[in-house]
Formats: C-alpha cells, structure tokens, sequence
C-alpha cells in the first residue's frame, strides 16, 4: 500500500518597492496554491499606527520595538493600514533593527506554520525567508506606480495629487534602498517581474509557470 506523501510546506517570497503590484500577485498566487498570504508592509504600518495612536515619537527605538513586539498578525485591517500617510511613517520607524528584529521574527514564524505562505515586503528573500521556494522581486518605473496609486486612492472615492504621490513614491524608495538594515534589493535568486509594460495578469501568469517549475523540481 502507498502512502500518501505529506503536502509540502511552500514560502514564496515577494519584494519590490511601493505601489508595484506586489500585494495583488501575492495575494492571486496565495488563493491558486492554496497557502496563506502576509503583507509585512502592514506590519510596519501598524506599529507605526500604534505610535501616532498612542501620541509617541516615531525615533525612540526602545518604545518602537515594545510596540512591534506586541503586534498581533492576525488583527492587522488594511482598510485602516492602507492610507498613504501611514506608508510613509512605517518606512521611518522600519530603519530602526530592533523594530524589524522584532516583526522579523513574527514573519518567519507565520511563514513556517502549515501549509506555508506567501509573504511580501522589501527584505522577505534576503532576510526574512532566504530559504523561500520561489522569490520573485516585483518592480515598475515609479510614474506607473504613482499612477496606480493615484487611481486607486481615487477609485475609492479618496483626493490625490499625482506629483505628491510621485515625490513620496521617490522618497519612500530612497529611504528603503537606503537604509543600512535590511534595505530593499533583490535577492540574487529573485525572479524579476517588471509591471511597467506588462500589467499584473501577465505578471501572475508568468510567476505562476516559474512556481510551477519549482514545485516539479
Ligand atoms: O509595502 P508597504 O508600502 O505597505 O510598506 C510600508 C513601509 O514598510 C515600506 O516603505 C518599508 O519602509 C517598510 N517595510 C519594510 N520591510 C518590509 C515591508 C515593509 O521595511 N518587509
């Protein structure tokens, strides 16, 4: 009699910059392969909600980091954590280490309970997940991304000027490339999927094949 080989455990890790298509390939491939899905960015979203909530400085490492460390992942509401301003003081309190190592640690622990995950970030296939089956680093010229932002802060009945979301975009990107832990680069092994020309069905499409051939490996 055979048995029945034990379903393999998958991470899929997914970084790039803001506003790149990241949270919707994530999330598509989550539901195809069956796993769950962690947006990390909403990590430090939430602490850093927590400390404007709270009326406490975004500069005390110390402060931040009890904060980071309390987190729950399984109450963080992206309908609240969504806002522009939010992304922009998560990208400040995300270069303190004693923050990252404390939701670090909250990420791989998600990631390693049954039946795997898909996790995206900036640091998730250099730091986070470096053993993660598939990596894929998701990226688009920054006026298509500020665009897209621009539309959705719109679509969803919300006011937006199109050259602040751009010079945002531009900071947020020099802050995370720039920062001495953990910045944002693809990981040497990182599939590079560039949303400019190709859109995020294609982009799913072509991230697909790749876990495809990974899982036949
Ligand atoms: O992805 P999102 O725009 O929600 O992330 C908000 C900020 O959180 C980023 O600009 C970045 O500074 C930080 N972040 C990070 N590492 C991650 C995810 C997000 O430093 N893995």
């Amino acid at each position: 009699m055979s048995v029945p080989a034990a379903p393999r455990h998958i991470v899929i890790a997914v970084d790039g910059p803001a506003a790149a298509g990241k949270g919707t390939l994530s999330r598509r491939l989550a539901d195809h392969y069956g796993l769950r899905h962690l947006d990390t960015g909403l990590t430090y979203r939430a602490t850093a909600k927590a400390l404007a909530d709270r009326g406490l400085p975004f500069d005390d490492e110390e402060i931040a980091a009890t904060i980071a460390a309390d987190l729950d992942l399984g109450h963080l509401d992206r309908s609240v954590l969504s806002a522009h301003e939010i992304g922009e003081a998560a990208s400040k309190v995300a270069v303190m280490p004693r923050v990252r190592k404390a939701l670090v640690e909250a990420q791989r622990a998600f990631a390693l309970s049954p039946p795997g995950a898909v996790l995206d970030g900036r640091d998730i296939g250099t730091v986070v997940c470096p053993d993660a089956l598939v990596k894929f680093y998701v990226t688009a010229s920054p006026q298509t991304r500020a665009r897209r932002r621009h539309d959705e802060i719109v679509g969803n009945g919300g006011q937006a000027d199109l050259a602040t979301i751009l010079a945002d975009i531009e900071k947020r990107d020099a802050r995370d490339t720039g920062r001495t832990d953990s910045p944002l680069r693809p990981a040497a092994d990182a599939h590079l999927l560039d949303t400019t020309e190709m859109g995020i069905e294609a982009a799913f499409d072509a991230a697909r094949a790749l876990v495809d051939t990974a899982l036949e490996r």
